[in-house]
């Protein structure tokens, strides 16, 4: 399944740090397997795979297929917790360029009106044949009421009625079961609607309709997804050592000043998979005026900015390779021509070969540089594996969170931001 070397970071730890971490994160699992832990109520991602729904995971799967031999851009228009889930696990599995199925566009992310004008302007262009191109829309909110995915809801509806007679069945909504004013206008205008469990954070909700939807359309195997989490939900039930290791790890090196953690990967596929985690570690652990804040740099582009900083700058960072251990895809350095680039000695070598030599020889610099380093291993790029680690870092999240004695589910600090902006728009 997955697997986390924790050793290059635990050699910055005494034995009396990491044991007494490791009595928290012991107590973190319990309370979340007990759910005697703060929030507790917050739990149901962790039902939807103790008790899989395969109706619903079927149902979407029919919706998915249809959409994707039929559209020709799908829109995912929802912000946080309501697209990240879905494009990190896009861009992990889709190949970049491909013309098989529908565009998968995003949209509601943020407010800027440029972008959303460009959209416009992009959906209305016809095809190569001069066509009109398909649109479907699927609105995700569990509030309903998010003012950068209402916005821009309320642009791209209008644009799907000016242009489409079917436009009622061009559009799906993602939300709460009932409440919200996205509840309203559904009941008004008769959408499909899928529903977010209410006991299902945001953040954590990738495997309920926000995420399995946009995964299915994009011609993902959202049953392989389902049943890869599934299977490491079984793995780690039964032994958790690794998750708690793992948490206690973060606790010790939070508790000895350590206050950034780049996650990291040599994979460019990974990279928003990367930004998941981002979403679902910060605004668990940041709290109270605590947590390691998660930050995200894709290697090996990013050494060539951020490298001379994590090799040689302050001394307060973590970093976690999210590492691929075989990859499908061979290409190898050509031969055969008089290319003078002085690159003869490469000649053969396949692309992951160098790859990997990048990343040891990275891992091996920065831990000489006095980083600890954490490296996460999947076997394979594929749908089972990314299931596999979105359940592996949601409980790690949960345990390593609790470890730390805050509730992981909640997100007060996000509503500052909202008060002051609503006051200044007038609301
Ligand atoms: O994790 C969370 O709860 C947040 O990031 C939400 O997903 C985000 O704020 C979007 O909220 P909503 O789905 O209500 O529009």
């Amino acid at each position: 399944m997955i697997k986390a070397d924790i050793s290059r970071a635990r050699k910055f730890l005494t034995d009396q740090e990491f044991i007494y971490a490791h009595s928290l994160a012991t107590k973190g699992l319990e309370d979340l397997r007990q759910r005697t832990g703060l929030g507790s109520e917050w739990l149901g991602w962790r039902d939807l795979l103790e008790k899989p729904n395969s109706d619903l995971v079927a149902r979407l799967t029919k919706l998915g297929k249809k959409i994707h031999s039929s559209a020709d851009v799908f829109i995912v228009c929802g912000i946080g917790g309501s697209y990240l889930g879905a494009k990190a696990v896009i861009d992990a599995l889709k190949p970049p360029f491909t013309s098989n199925g529908p565009e998968i566009l995003f949209a509601g992310h943020h407010m800027s009106g440029a972008y959303l004008n460009d959209l416009l302007l992009y959906l209305k262009t016809s095809k190569a044949d001069g066509s009109r191109k398909s649109v479907v829309l699927n609105v995700i909110s569990k509030s309903g009421s998010t003012l950068e995915t209402a916005l821009s809801f309320r642009v791209l509806r209008k644009f799907i009625y000016e242009e489409f007679d079917d436009a009622a069945e061009r559009i799906i909504c993602t939300t709460n079961e009932r409440g919200g004013l996205l509840n309203d206008v559904i009941d008004e205008a008769g959408y499909q609607k899928f529903i977010i469990p209410s006991d299902i954070g945001g953040r954590f909700s990738v495997l309920t309709p926000v995420g399995l939807l946009p995964i299915a359309v994009a011609g993902i195997s959202i049953e392989e997804l389902f049943e890869g989490a599934v299977s490491n939900y079984k793995v780690l039930e039964e032994n958790a050592d690794v998750v708690v290791e793992y948490a206690a790890l973060r606790n010790a090196l939070h508790n000895k000043g350590i206050t950034i953690d780049i996650f990291t990967s040599f994979e460019p596929e990974l990279l928003s998979f990367g930004k998941w985690i981002q979403q679902l570690l910060g605004e668990s652990e940041g709290k109270d005026g605590k947590g390691i804040f998660p930050t995200v740099a894709g290697f090996s582009t990013d050494l060539h900015s951020l490298g001379q900083f994590i090799q040689d700058g302050t001394r307060s960072l973590l970093e976690t390779f999210l590492v691929v251990d075989q990859v499908a895809t061979q290409l190898s350095v050509p031969s055969g021509l008089d290319f003078g680039d002085g690159l003869e000695y490469l000649e053969g070598d396949s692309f992951h070969s160098i790859n990997s030599k990048a990343e040891s020889g990275t891992i091996e610099a920065h831990s000489e540089g006095q980083v600890p380093i954490v490296t996460i291993h999947l076997p394979e790029l594929s749908a089972k594996y990314i299931g596999a680690l979105i359940y592996f870092y949601e409980v790690l999240t949960g345990v390593f969170v609790y470890s730390l004695g805050i509730n992981p589910f909640n997100q007060p600090g996000v509503e500052d931001y909202k008060k002051a902006m609503f006051r200044l728009l007038g609301k």
